[in-house]
């Protein structure tokens, strides 16, 4: 047998780093997927080809996959040892690629995670109904980011649009209207681990500066909580103008705790002086992408202004008409 599966990849709307520390977070997932292919195969050997990584039917025995490391196939290697905590190791051929740029900041790593527990997990005929995948793809997410919100796998999970709050709160968010988006790729790759080591070092270094800009206290509604909740009443209102309004507020914030850089400050201006009706930073920061929300009529316009400014666009819409859940194939 063959088992299939894809999980979709996620921009962050309002909330990175923030999330980290409790305040709330709004993620879309979008309509440009990983994919992962299973079959179990004879004897004691896993295959894995994953070209957005360069691995061509690399091989691995058993006591490899057991092995920690630090390389990029690890959320790969992960992903096969939390489903042998299932079921006993067998031979698998195991493929993955994704639709869009890994490192970007679009979820790559939680998408993968998502896709490949869920064809393995229908490889090996394990009960969907107590399978708990949000568990499996944070332990894998841990691997590669240190101490995720969970938000990514959450998103990936789920699709659509969500309100979503560490551990584990999801309120799923209904779009009356299509939000059209420009994804602007900077080219450079960005680590989420490092950016949200380094608001960590400045939350310990600054307390009284960064507190009150991401951390949650409960007595007072602090900056980016205060962007979310309106952002929510905005998209609820279906007010654009609002919404892209801030999301520049929310992209200040985010270059006030220095995770954006000279790349993705090139691409933001570059949106809006072309009409976009904002833009910020998505994800980790420090590389990756931002997101530009424009009329539907500039969308070609925005990309333009991204690729003169250094940038690749991936065009997505969100909201009702969206094609971005995860699929059982
Ligand atoms: C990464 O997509 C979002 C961050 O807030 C990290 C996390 O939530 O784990 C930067």
């Amino acid at each position: 047998m063959v088992s299939k599966a894809s999980a979709p990849g996620k921009v962050i709307l309002f909330g990175e780093h923030s999330v980290v520390y409790g305040t709330p977070a709004i993620a879309s997932a979008i309509d440009k997927k990983t994919h992962a292919v299973v079959e179990i195969v004879s004897g004691d050997r896993v295959e894995i080809t994953a070209p957005d990584i360069n691995i061509e039917s690399k091989i691995f025995s058993f006591e490899e996959v057991q092995e920690k490391g630090d390389t990029s196939i690890e959320a790969i290697k992960g992903c096969i040892r939390e489903i042998w905590k299932l079921h006993n190791p067998t031979g698998l051929k195991i493929r993955v690629w994704s639709d869009f740029p890994m490192g970007s900041g679009l979820g790559s790593s939680a998408a993968l995670a998502v896709a490949l527990l869920l064809a393995l997990s229908k490889e090996y005929g394990i009960d969907q109904s107590g399978f708990d995948m949000q568990k499996h793809a944070h332990e894998v997410e841990k691997i590669i980011h240190g101490n995720p919100s969970g938000v990514d796998t959450t998103i990936s999970g789920s699709g659509g649009v969500i309100h979503f709050e560490k551990p584990d709160k999801i309120i799923p968010l209904e779009l009356k209207t299509t939000l059209h988006l420009v994804i602007g790729y900077t080219g450079k790759h960005g680590s989420t681990k490092k950016t949200v080591s380094f608001v960590r070092q400045l939350m310990d270094s600054h307390p009284h500066r960064i507190k009150p800009i991401i951390s949650q206290k409960k007595e007072i509604l602090l900056e980016a909580e205060k962007i979310m909740l309106e952002a929510e009443e905005a998209m609820e209102e279906s007010d654009l103008k609002k919404l892209g309004f801030l999301m520049d507020l929310s992209h200040g914030l985010l270059n006030s705790l220095g995770v954006s850089c000279i790349e993705l400050e090139n691409l933001v201006f570059a949106a809006r002086k072309a009409g976009a009706l904002g833009a910020k930073l998505t994800g980790g920061g420090d590389g990756g992408c931002m997101i530009a929300l424009v009329k539907e009529s500039d969308v070609d316009k925005i990309s333009d202004a991204i690729i003169s400014a250094g940038g690749t666009p991936i065009k997505t819409a969100i909201g009702p008409a969206s094609d971005n859940k995860r699929e059982n194939d």
